[in-house]
């Protein structure tokens, strides 16, 4: 029997995540209720472990187990890679329910990129997926740009003023703001204002869908414009608000401190 103990797990207890273990002997498999604290005995012999976190959606995660507590049962879709609990070998993690807000609280900015590819179909379902933030009047006044040429990024890189991740990361996006769409509805305030909050939502809707897909990214919002412009050949009526570099993150930065609740609100 081996004793496979779940340390880090009181990390989890604010993401409300339950562990169980599945242990399959053949068809037979049995699901076993993992509390935070609680251990398992499995036999030796029954190498066919998988951790089951319940999340909202399935997916496959890897890692080492405490990354993924750590960073509350994100996804990270890496197929190769091993996932170990105690030198047990668990061969996948599926995620099956969550605290919505975890991926709120695992997203980082993520600067040093693994090499391992990414697919386009991941990368076009996070794009996908984050077309659902919020715009003045709907207008959606925004473009994604997306590319993997690695030339194309080292042109991105050197106008951020050369920053590595932005060339290192295997996708990069240009989200790009359509000033005069909003322009047409809502006037100056539109073109000025509306049209860089609504691309910034979209951005950070894509970092946000990023995360829940098992992609990092960072937000760069440091280059020349007019030449990034030329880069992903977009119209002068386009403005680039936003550089994405994606990827699976090979590192796991700690959370910068924030300011204080009671430092930022005020009650009026
Ligand atoms: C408007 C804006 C511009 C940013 N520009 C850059 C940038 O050019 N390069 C970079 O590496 N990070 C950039 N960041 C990322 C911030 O440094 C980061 O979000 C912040 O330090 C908090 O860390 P976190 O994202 O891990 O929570 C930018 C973020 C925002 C919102």
């Amino acid at each position: 029997m081996r004793r496979v103990s779940f340390e880090g797990l009181e990390r989890l207890s604010d993401f409300e995540v339950d562990v169980r273990l599945i242990h399959s002997k053949s068809s037979n498999i049995s699901l076993v209720n993992l509390n935070e604290g609680e251990s398992f005995e499995i036999e030796k012999s029954d190498f066919e472990v998988h951790v089951v976190v319940l999340s909202g959606e399935i997916e496959m995660i890897s890692g080492s187990i405490q990354d993924i507590f750590k960073a509350g049962c994100l996804a990270s879709i890496l197929p190769h890679q091993n996932v170990y609990i105690n030198s047990l070998k668990i061969s996948r993690v599926l995620v099956i329910r969550d605290n919505p807000v975890w991926v709120m609280r695992a997203r980082r900015s993520v600067r040093k990129f693994s090499s391992v590819p990414v697919s386009k179909d991941l990368i076009l379902k996070v794009i996908d997926n984050a077309r659902l933030a919020p715009s003045g009047g709907n207008i959606q006044p925004w473009k994604v740009y997306l590319t993997s040429d690695s030339e194309k990024k080292k042109l991105l890189s050197e106008f951020s003023f050369n920053q590595q991740h932005v060339s290192q990361a295997p996708w990069v996006l240009v989200i790009t703001a359509i000033p005069e769409e909003s322009e047409k509805e809502y006037g100056l305030r539109g073109r000025e204002l509306y049209s860089i909050q609504d691309t910034a939502n979209l951005a950070l809707y894509i970092m946000l869908s990023a995360k829940a897909f098992g992609l990092d990214s960072c937000w760069v919002g440091e280059f020349d414009e007019e030449k990034v412009r030329k880069v992903i050949s977009a119209p002068e009526n386009e403005r680039p608000v936003v550089i994405i570099p994606m990827g699976y993150g090979e590192e796991s930065p700690a959370a910068p401190e924030r300011k204080p609740l009671n430092e930022i609100l005020v009650e009026f």
